[in-house]
């Protein structure tokens, strides 16, 4: 029903996070788990994975780039927003950990082609239409050399994450129901693997 969907625009949802960064540290508690149990289960057992490059984009506060940088050899994170940004600098300085941040559009991804080896998104592909997550997988699969990881909320439908995602104004009612097998062909990758994990789904598309 249309007055059920809000969508927010690129510049209202750059403001939006720069408002939501001062509160972002909350989900703390419920992203680490999932996040970490994620990256030890899919990413940590990437062969050979200390001699790799990686890239993140709307990496946030830095759940996952702090996580990155402890398994990949060097690690670049983007963001649009100037406050999630400046979070998760100060997050990897107190880790003692080395993170390339810059800010980022995922609309307009501006890498090199071939210029990492694994790039990744997590918790944000949610935000876009349809024709906008194909559009950015479609880039991030040119930038990367081997493949594409997208961790994001579990594709079964739940009303609180309904209600959060509807305040966030982004596109969590068509994010569970596009089907990513059919994406993944139309992008002619290699293999699409789609893992359901309890609070989280983990999808790897690699060439
Ligand atoms: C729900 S947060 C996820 C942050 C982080 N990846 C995590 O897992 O905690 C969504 C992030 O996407 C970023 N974002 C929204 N639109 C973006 C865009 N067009 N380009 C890059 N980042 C964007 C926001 O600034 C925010 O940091």
């Amino acid at each position: 029903m249309p007055f059920l969907k809000h969508r927010r625009p690129p510049e209202s949802m750059r403001r939006f996070y720069n408002w939501f960064c001062r509160h972002y540290n909350s989900m703390e508690k419920t992203m680490t788990p999932t996040i970490t149990g994620a990256v030890d289960a899919h990413v940590a057992t990437i062969p050979g994975v200390s001699g790799k490059t990686a890239l993140e984009y709307a990496c946030g506060t830095g759940f996952l780039t702090l996580q990155l940088a402890r398994l990949f050899k060097t690690v670049t994170a983007r963001d649009a927003s100037t406050g999630m940004l400046g979070k998760a600098r100060f997050r990897a300085a107190r880790a003692c950990l080395t993170v390339d941040f810059r800010d980022g559009d995922l609309l307009a991804i501006d890498e090199a082609d071939n210029s990492a080896d694994w790039c990744f998104i997590s918790f944000a592909l949610h935000l876009f239409s349809a024709a906008d997550q194909e559009k950015i997988l479609g880039r991030l699969l040119a930038v990367a050399r081997e493949g594409v990881i997208i961790i994001d909320h579990t594709r079964k439908w739940e009303p609180l994450t309904a209600f959060v995602e509807w305040l966030e104004g982004s596109h969590y009612d068509i994010y569970v129901k596009t089907d990513f097998h059919a994406m993944a062909n139309r992008l002619k990758v290699k293999s699409f693997t789609e893992i359901s994990r309890k609070t989280c789904v983990v999808m790897i598309f690699r060439h």
